[in-house]
């Protein structure tokens, strides 16, 4: 097999750890404890597990948004862990973060396109009409009216909103999306229209995701791996058919018990709203 686009090695993050002076020392939590993960270029990782189990800490910590307290990340081979927070930053360009609120980096007194332009301009491109065209085009490609880039962030729907937000991010041209819930909060019939866009982007753009999510309906579709979560540790990774078929350990079977599910996988034409509109009846039944 070809080597991992990312790797994660013994990774452990420890958070909030305070020493008192009046007040008592309060230990930091392991929020990452020993993780290792390989990415391969192309597929869809999905990372599942119950809230506070790590899963957004492992993702700030491999963007380079936090710092690992031990252990080592690779991209393409490279270490890229232990360097100073900027540094950290620039060396994993590659890697871009989906945040769940769309709208928390987009300026509310800016039109979308003068904030998607201002990416390129920090990139070196300098001709505006250039920019304003490589705008047009990402948007477009995103399912967006060329036009919309005279709109600012409030006059789009939450939908919209979560395409602006990837048309700005594919504007980096990452080769790796760490998407954090990236239909948290969104209808079941947008939800479906938003994953089918990610399935499409990472055919157009030639992308990796990390898939964090604790829907298991839509990991099940989605993903072509998943790694299991649990307390800050990774209890099983497999393929999403066995994994879910034959789940070993006992907590990703407790995870799946807990959640009603519907047999049936992705095809090749993605998730079809009909699909995902009997995945909502059957998770409200
Ligand atoms: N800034 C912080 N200071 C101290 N502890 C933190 C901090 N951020 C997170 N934690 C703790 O670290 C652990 C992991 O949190 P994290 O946010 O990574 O979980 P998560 O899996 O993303 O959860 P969710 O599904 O709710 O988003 C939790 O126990 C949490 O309370
Ligand atoms: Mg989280």
């Amino acid at each position: 097999m070809r080597e991992p686009i990312l790797s994660v090695r013994d990774l452990s993050v420890l958070l909030g750890g305070r020493r008192g002076f009046l007040r008592k020392t309060v230990l930091p939590t392991k929020a990452v404890s020993g993780v290792s993960l390989d990415l391969h270029e192309g597929e869809i990782l999905a990372l599942v597990g119950e809230s506070g189990s790590g899963k957004t800490t492992l993702g700030r910590t491999i963007l380079g948004l936090q710092r690992e307290n031990a252990g080592d990340i690779l991209l393409d081979g490279k270490s890229v862990a232990g360097l100073p927070p900027d540094v950290a930053r620039r060396a994993r360009n590659a890697i871009q973060y989906v945040h769940q609120d769309a709208g928390a980096a987009l300026d509310p007194w800016w039109n979308i396109g003068r904030t998607l332009a201002e990416g390129l301009l920090i990139q070196g491109m300098k001709d505006a009409a250039a920019r304003m065209e490589r705008v047009r085009a990402m948007l477009a490609a995103v399912g967006l009216d060329p036009e919309s880039a005279r709109r600012y962030p409030h006059e789009f729907s939450g939908g919209q909103l979560r395409r602006v937000s990837l048309a700005r991010i594919l504007l980096l041209q990452p080769r790796i999306l760490i998407l954090d819930e990236p239909t948290s909060g969104l209808d079941m019939s947008v939800q479906a229209t938003v994953l089918n866009l990610l399935l499409d982007l990472r055919k157009r753009f030639a992308l990796t995701y990390l898939f964090i999510s604790h829907d298991l309906s839509v990991v099940e579709r989605l993903s072509d791996r998943v790694a299991i979560m649990h307390l800050g540790k990774i209890v099983e990774t497999g393929f999403a058919r066995d994994v879910f078929a034959r789940p070993l350990h006992s907590y990703t079977r407790e995870l799946l018990n807990a959640a009603p599910r519907l047999t049936g996988r992705r095809t090749s034409d993605g998730l079809s709203a009909v699909q995902t509109a009997s995945v909502g009846a059957a998770r409200r039944a």
